[in-house]
This record gives structure tokens, sequence and C-alpha cells, in this order.
């Protein structure tokens, strides 16, 4: 099939070049000038595994370009994806203008039937709202769908190439059939829908995969104090298929691009409708707060923060992605910051010159090596749970810090070894 995505960010680009990987010819439009010559020489903005192979490889085979021409990019493709940002404003709204723009853009350079799908997380009636606009500027046929991602940062194209369900709103028999087409290679269930029930399906799921951690997060609490183990109560709770063991890891809370901003929307969509979605309020809270336990649990061990060393690895808001945005570890850093810590960090993927450009802390020292890190620290704490954090040499952390102090905000040591190496460690949820 003839494709055009707009938007090469994270979906878009993940988007093309799994349906490039497909065999479909597909086109990547973004505004950017400087990402595009950099795609165009097989340069990936950020990091996600296997990304930059599937794309280098369909560049090769030219299954997949890239364009900063609009006009180019609408030109007889039977399909246009729309996953351009929707950012959060500062009230929790959607900002929806990049959508709007790129709606109209579609519609001055429509010369014969499209289907325009919205892959971006939008509010119900987005759907609608970008048929009026390109109706606005285009009299023949088109039609339009909602087909939202569930792309997990860090293993994005196996989730892509592997999907549990694909949803395909839309009112239309036609772009019906040629979604099912697109998607044909894949075995699992479709669900048939409206537009608008095709947009909530993608809110709902989210919203209650946030729910599902803010509720283990907040049994890891009571654990604490009732001298209860919350890694063993969440797997026996998972064992009840109608539980699941997924999304039961309690810790410092949920971070990323999706998440924290879904969750506010979906509350916001419900408040402009005149319902208040009491539980999602909660949730929120929850996942704040639990930021601030490990902060709590630092002073536990070192008293007044004042001056004091604190080494914190991982600053990715989870593992395998240089994403830091919503991250709990900024939160975490910013926090001792304030309390008069001095921070050095290690994180193995994470972009130390975007933060210090972004002027994310204080005045954080960045390490390029874990155990560096460590030296003359009076605590370590751990923020996001890295393979190379799970693994590290833990006799050597020991000898490296000042005091043996380990908070661990992911718990991925067990309690029972890290004592009887000798170190004071705080985890979550567990004594
Ligand atoms: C999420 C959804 O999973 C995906 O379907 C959607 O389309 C985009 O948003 P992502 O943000 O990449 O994906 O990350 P995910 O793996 O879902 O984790 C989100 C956050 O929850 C991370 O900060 C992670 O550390 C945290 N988390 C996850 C927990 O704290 N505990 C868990 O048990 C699982």
């Amino acid at each position: 099939m003839e494709i055009s995505i707009f938007g090469a960010g994270y979906v878009g680009l993940v988007t093309g070049a799994c349906l490039a990987e497909l065999g479909n010819n597909v086109v990547c439009c973004d505004i950017d000038r400087n990402k595009i010559e950099r795609l165009k020489n097989g340069e990936i903005p950020f990091f996600e595994p296997g990304l930059k192979n599937l794309i280098n490889k369909n560049i090769k085979k030219k299954k997949i370009s890239f364009t900063l021409n609009l006009e180019e990019a609408v030109l007889a493709k039977e399909v246009i994806f729309i996953a351009v940002g929707t950012p959060q404003k500062k009230n929790g709204e959607v900002n929806l203008s990049y959508v709007k723009k790129v709606a109209k853009e579609i519609g001055k350079n429509l010369k014969k039937y499209a289907i325009i799908i919205n892959k971006s997380t939008v509010p119900v009636g987005t759907g609608n709202l970008v048929r009026n606009i390109i109706k606005k500027e285009y009299n023949g046929s088109f039609d339009i769908a909602s087909n939202p991602e569930f792309l997990r940062e860090g293993s994005a194209v196996f989730d892509f190439m592997n999907p549990e369900r694909i949803i395909i709103g839309t009112d239309s028999t036609e772009s019906k059939k040629i979604i099912k087409d697109l998607y044909e290679p894949f075995s699992c269930p479709v669900v048939n829908t409206k537009i608008e029930t095709a947009e909530m399906i993608k809110y709902a799921s989210n919203a209650f995969l946030a729910a599902k951690i803010s509720f283990i997060n907040e049994i890891a609490n009571v654990c604490e104090r009732v001298g209860a183990n919350v890694d063993e109560v969440a797997y026996a709770m998972g064992l009840d298929s109608r539980i699941g063991n997924k999304f039961l890891d309690a810790g410092i809370g949920y971070g990323g691009s999706c998440f924290p901003k879904d969750v506010r929307a979906l509350h916001n969509i419900a408040l402009n409708n005149n319902y208040k979605f009491k539980l999602l309020k909660a949730v929120v809270r929850v996942n704040n707060d639990q930021r601030l336990l490990l902060a709590e649990k630092t002073e536990r061990l070192l008293g007044d923060l004042k001056n004091k060393k604190i080494c914190v690895w991982g600053i990715s808001f989870k593992p395998n992605t240089d994403d830091t945005r919503e991250s709990a570890a900024i939160d975490i850093i910013n926090l001792l910051e304030k309390k008069g810590g001095k921070i050095n960090a290690y994180d193995p993927k994470v972009d130390y010159e975007k933060l210090r450009r972004d002027n994310k802390f204080k005045a954080v020292n960045f390490y390029s090596n874990k155990y560096d890190a460590l030296k003359n620290c009076q605590a370590l704490i751990i923020a996001t749970e890295w393979d190379e954090f799970k693994n590290a040499d833990l006799r050597k952390i020991k000898k490296l810090l000042q005091k043996p102090n380990i908070i661990d905000g992911r718990n991925i040591y067990n309690p029972d070894k890290m004592k009887k190496i000798g170190f004071n460690y705080l985890s979550v949820g567990r004594l």
C-alpha cells in the first residue's frame, strides 16, 4: 500500500518503519528540517531498540523515505496516518494544534480518495474535528479512522510486530476493509468499532494500567507498615487470571510520555462532559506522592541531606529508552537537590547535554561509568531498573560508597542478600 505518515516522532517512525518492513511504500513527513535530513541519512533522533536497523534496511530497499514536502506526502496515497505530538496544556487538556494544522494541510493537498487515520492519542471527538477541517479544504471523498497505538517505549518495534489487538474505529465499510488489509499479516483479534469508541479504548487502557500501578504502590506502602512483602503479594495476586501478573511492580511510580498525560487528559475529558472521574484523581495523587517517599527514605538513612553526596542510578523514565519525560528520577533528584543534597548521576542512555540545556537540575555531576559515580557518596538510589544495575557488582558498590546505604526505588535487589552483604537497604513495600 502507498502510505504517508505525518509526524516523524516516536509513534510515526515506529509505525512507518514497521509498515515498510511489511512491504508497504511509506513516506514520513515532518516540519523539522534537521530531523528529516538526519533521517534521510539513517540517523534516528532517539534511542529505540531495533528501530535504526529497520529504518536503514528499508531506506536501502526504497520502502521508506522522508520528506518536508507536504504535497508530496499526500500525493497518490491510499492511507495517511496522523502521528503528530499531542502535548499537554498547562490545564491538563490536550493541545490539538499540531493535529489541526496537519489536517488542514492534508485537506489542501488531497486530490483523490484516501483514508486519514489518527494514531496520535486524541480526545474523543477529534476524529470528527479532523473530518470537518479536511472538508473545508477538499470536497472530494475521503474517510476518517482512529487506529490507536499501544507501543511501549523500549519495545515498540516488537509491540508493533506482535500486537495483542488491533482497533479500527471507522464508520465506512471501504476504509474498514483497507485498514484490515493493512494489518492482514497479524493474527490477533481485530476490534471494529466507531471512531469515538476507538479513541476511548486508548485512554481507558492507559488509565487502567496507571491505576494498576498506583494500586500496587499503595499496597506496597501498607506492606511496609504491616511487615508484608509486596513482591510476593503481587505475584500471588497475579496468579488470578482475572487480575493478571503484569503492571504490578511496585516502585516510585509511572512516568513517560503517555501515562501521566493520558490519565490527566481522561480526567479532563470527563470533567468537560460534566463527570468527575474520582478514581483518576487519586491515581495521579498516589503517583506523585510515591516519588516523595524515596527522598523520605534517604533522609531516614542519612538524616539531614544538606551537603550530603548522593548517587542516583537511572534517569530515564524506564529502562531501554533515553526518554526522561515525566521521569520519576528527575523529580527525585530535584527534591534531593532542594533538600541540599549533592547529586552524582549515571544513566546508560540518557543525553546529559540535553538535560543540561533544558536546565533540569541545579548542579548534578553526570558520569559515564556507574562505579565512578559512587565515589564519596553516602547513599546510592536506584531510580530506573536497567539490567546493568541488576547485574552490578554489589561488593564493589559497597567498597566505593562512603557509607553502605542503598535506597532501591525499583526493588531490583533481594533484601536478605543485601543485608547479608552489610548494606542498609531500603526498597518499596519490603522490609
Ligand atoms: C505506555 C503503554 O504501555 C503503551 O501501551 C502506550 O501506548 C504508551 O504508554 P510506555 O510509556 O512506553 O508505554 O511505558 P510502560 O512500559 O507502559 O511503563 C510506563 C511507566 O509505568 C514507566 O515509568 C514504568 O516504570 C512504570 N511501571 C510499569 C511501573 O511503575 N510498574 C509496573 O508494573 C509497570
